[in-house]
């Protein structure tokens, strides 16, 4: 069993990784945080509990914790032509974002005001730690990493009780928010170097892999009704939703696809770029790392925001995964067909609750 921190921005593939870590069997989801990212602070905390609520969890189980609403340096900037200004645009079946069972999601303090992340993520992880099992904790982070540097230069002790950091970011040799830089990274490039500098195992999905996870227009037939005869990989005709969860998911789907066509022109369907990190985490046999020095370049004028990755070991360093050493595992490739296997099984858990 894995035991998990998720810090997300939902974001439609952000709420394909909470789908993800609220379904499969090997991970137990300890809490949430949220980040400024794909959307503002408020719409990302809203949504996290809106997609909690719709895949299964319950607020006796799992907690939203509101985090980052700035980077460290940079000003927010979020994505309204990926994921629409509330950052989970044309999603279809969702609870509203003032629903009770929404906000049931966030803890109150003594001043009616929303415990924030750093407080949550001290007090829940301590708490897995302490178990007397001594659960260490995986933390994974979909989003730009600010809330992941505060929280481990804030509490340095924390070190011992985390695993391992897996994240999705950076790309080698490519970008999607410049040539060079990925949109997490670039997001908040300071936070994610000193992420990069924690003395703790690390583990990066890039967009190299995730752009191997392409929901064609087959597998969005799948997802919509398992049963379904698929003609071609290119099929266009859809079939009809076999539940009301498979329907959202197909909006998702479809807003996130059409995203991917205006903006990269790409026609064969978008990639599932977070769901990738639970997969990692659940399934790490799905994909192969390469372990090297990662740094992120803070202040070139055509290269802010991109993973330096020292694919030729050029670099003299040590054993560890902090300041000076080989510090990041990086994933070089996925095995396609497991990954879906294991997304169409997690939509079928859901369905099933
Ligand atoms: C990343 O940026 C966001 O648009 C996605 O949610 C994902 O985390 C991909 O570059
Ligand atoms: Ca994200």
């Amino acid at each position: 069993m894995k035991y998990v921190w998720l810090d997300v921005d939902p974001g439609h593939d952000d709420a394909t990784a909470i789908m993800l870590a609220v379904n499969l069997p090997d991970i137990q989801l300890l809490g949430v945080s949220t980040t400024h990212g794909n959307a503002s602070s408020e719409y990302t905390a809203l949504n996290a509990a809106r997609c909690l609520f719709a895949f299964g969890s319950k607020p006796e189980d799992v907690r939203v914790f509101p985090g980052a609403d700035q980077p460290l340096l940079f000003e927010a900037k979020h994505d309204p032509e990926i994921h629409g200004v509330d950052g989970l645009g044309g999603v279809e079946g969702l609870p509203a974002l003032d629903d009770p069972r929404v906000l049931a999601f966030f803890e109150e303090d003594a001043d009616g005001k929303r415990v924030r992340a750093l407080e949550g993520m001290s007090r829940i992880i301590k708490q897995a730690w302490a178990k007397g099992t001594g659960h260490k904790v995986t933390v994974v982070s979909s989003g730009p990493m600010t809330n992941i540097a505060l929280f481990f230069s804030v509490y340095p002790d924390f070190i011992e009780a985390v695993e391992e950091i897996v994240f999705m970011g950076g790309g080698v040799g490519v970008g999607n928010r410049s040539s060079v830089a990925e949109y997490n990274i670039l997001c908040d490039p300071h936070s994610s170097q000193i992420v990069l500098n924690v003395p703790v195992k690390k583990s990066m999905v890039p967009l190299n892999v995730t752009h191997t996870a392409i929901v064609t227009k087959a597998l969005h037939s799948l997802l919509l009704d398992p049963k379904v005869k698929v003609q071609s990989q290119d099929q266009t005709e859809l079939p009809k939703p076999a539940t009301p969860l498979r329907h959202t998911l197909s909006t998702l789907i479809s807003f996130f696809a059409a995203s991917y066509k205006s903006t990269f022109g790409f026609d064969s369907g978008p990639p599932l770029h977070d769901a990738l990190t639970i997969a990692y985490v659940a399934k790490p046999e799905l994909f192969n790392a390469t372990r090297y020095r990662v740094d992120i370049e803070l202040s070139g004028t055509h290269t802010v925001g991109e993973t330096v990755v020292d694919m030729w070991k050029y670099r003299p360093c040590d054993d560890t995964w902090g300041r000076h050493g080989r510090n990041c595992l990086v994933a070089e490739s996925l095995n396609v067909p497991g990954f879906f296997d294991l997304l169409l099984a997690a939509i079928a858990h859901c369905d099933s609750i």
